[in-house]
């Protein structure tokens, strides 16, 4: 069968990495190019060795080159893993080369950039001019699992700290389960912070460390309340403290709520797992979920329990996997017409 091309940004970055592992082992995707704006030219393989065995002699492009891409063929395809303040100037002007030439690429954008329905609300999180404000009414921000129907050609993949946070928080307010303040501690690995070594989150200081930051005051709090409420229909408040973890890749997320009435731990799992019921990379367990079950995959995996009158959420997503380039993957599939899971159903592996 035919492969459908598609191009990645971000090149030797991260989460870029993970979209090329993914679109490696996808049945109908093969990568056109792959943008790098600072290693155009050097192997794939240079930056991410472990791909060797699939990009053998493939190498970064430019942006020159990728937009002479767009113009020659039709790429239906544009994966971003640039950084937020870059990604929307960026897909701007490869959109607006697409479109002068006659195609019309599908985009799923995995910064920051296009989470906001408005530069104002954009601009006061992150504290510079929105790079496309023209191109935000063509994306919508959303985890797959909770918008059905998608009204806009491109999506915002809502991040990893929020799918991992939204999976658990979404059903409890849109099925009316609990009271709407939810309290959210979330860890997460070191890979959170990408390729570049910054002191405060290079790795040698995590590893063997836990602590938190940022607490109540972190930026994708404000993403987070405006994808749970566009989902339930609720006016949440989340009081969310992230938490450096000692390991490289998942997010673990603990929810807190207080139930409207009472309901055990058994029929709390029954109606998490009924919500998720169309849903093939969420699983809700008997026992408190490990990210184990879930690293370096493009599964979630929910647990909680009752006591009657609170409720606790434990969630586990792949900060890389499903919490951006696996999650990103799963929009595409959907923009493309394929089935939603294609491409992502390979399990963690266990032991890493
Ligand atoms: N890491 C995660 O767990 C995670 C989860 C969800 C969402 N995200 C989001 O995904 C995006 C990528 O994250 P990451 O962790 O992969 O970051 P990263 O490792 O820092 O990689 C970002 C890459 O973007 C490219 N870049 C940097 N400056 C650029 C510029 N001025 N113009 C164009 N490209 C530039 C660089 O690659 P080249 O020089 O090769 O282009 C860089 O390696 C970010 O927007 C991040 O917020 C990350």
């Amino acid at each position: 069968m035919e492969r459908v091309p598609a191009i990645v940004l971000g090149g030797t970055g991260y989460v870029a990495g993970e979209l090329l592992r993914l679109i490696a082992a996808h049945p109908r995707l093969r990568l056109a190019g792959v943008m790098s704006d600072g290693s155009p030219g050097a192997p794939i393989a240079q930056a991410f060795p472990h791909l060797a065995p699939v990009y053998a002699n493939e190498v970064f492009q430019s942006q020159a080159q990728i937009e002479a891409l767009l113009q020659r063929e039709r790429a239906p395809a544009i994966l971003s893993a640039a950084p937020h303040g870059v990604s929307a100037a960026l897909i701007d002007a490869l959109l607006g080369v697409a479109e002068r030439a006659g195609h019309a690429p599908r985009v799923v954008d995995i910064s920051a950039d296009f989470r906001y329905a408005t530069t104002a609300e954009y601009e006061a999180v992150y504290g510079h001019p929105h790079g496309a404000p023209a191109r935000l009414a063509q994306f919508t921000c959303a985890v797959p699992e909770h918008l059905r129907e998608l009204k806009t050609p491109h999506v915002a993949h809502p991040g990893c700290f929020a799918t991992t946070i939204l999976l658990a928080t979404v059903p409890l307010l849109a099925l009316d389960l609990i009271e709407p303040q939810l309290f959210v501690a979330a860890v997460t690995g070191s890979t959170g912070s990408g390729r570049k070594p910054v002191e405060g989150t290079h790795h040698p200081l995590r590893h063997g460390d836990l602590y938190a930051y940022n607490a109540l005051t972190h930026r994708h709090t404000a993403e987070i309340t405006a994808c749970a409420r566009a989902a339930s229909g609720v006016a949440a408040h989340f009081a969310f403290v992230p938490h450096s973890g000692p390991y490289a890749r998942g997010i673990h997320a603990t929810v807190q709520a207080v139930l409207k009435r009472p309901l055990g731990s058994e029929a709390l799992r029954a109606r998490l797992a009924d919500f998720y019921r169309h849903a093939p990379l969420v699983h809700v367990g008997d026992k408190p979920p490990r990210l184990k079950d879930i690293v370096a995959s493009g599964y979630a995996r929910l647990g909680a329990v009752s006591d009657g009158r609170t409720v606790a959420v434990m969630s586990v997503a792949d900060n890389l996997n499903k919490g951006a380039a696996g999650g990103a993957m799963q929009w595409l599939n959907r923009l493309l017409g394929f089935d939603e899971s294609l491409g992502l159903t390979a399990p963690a592996a266990g032991w890493t």
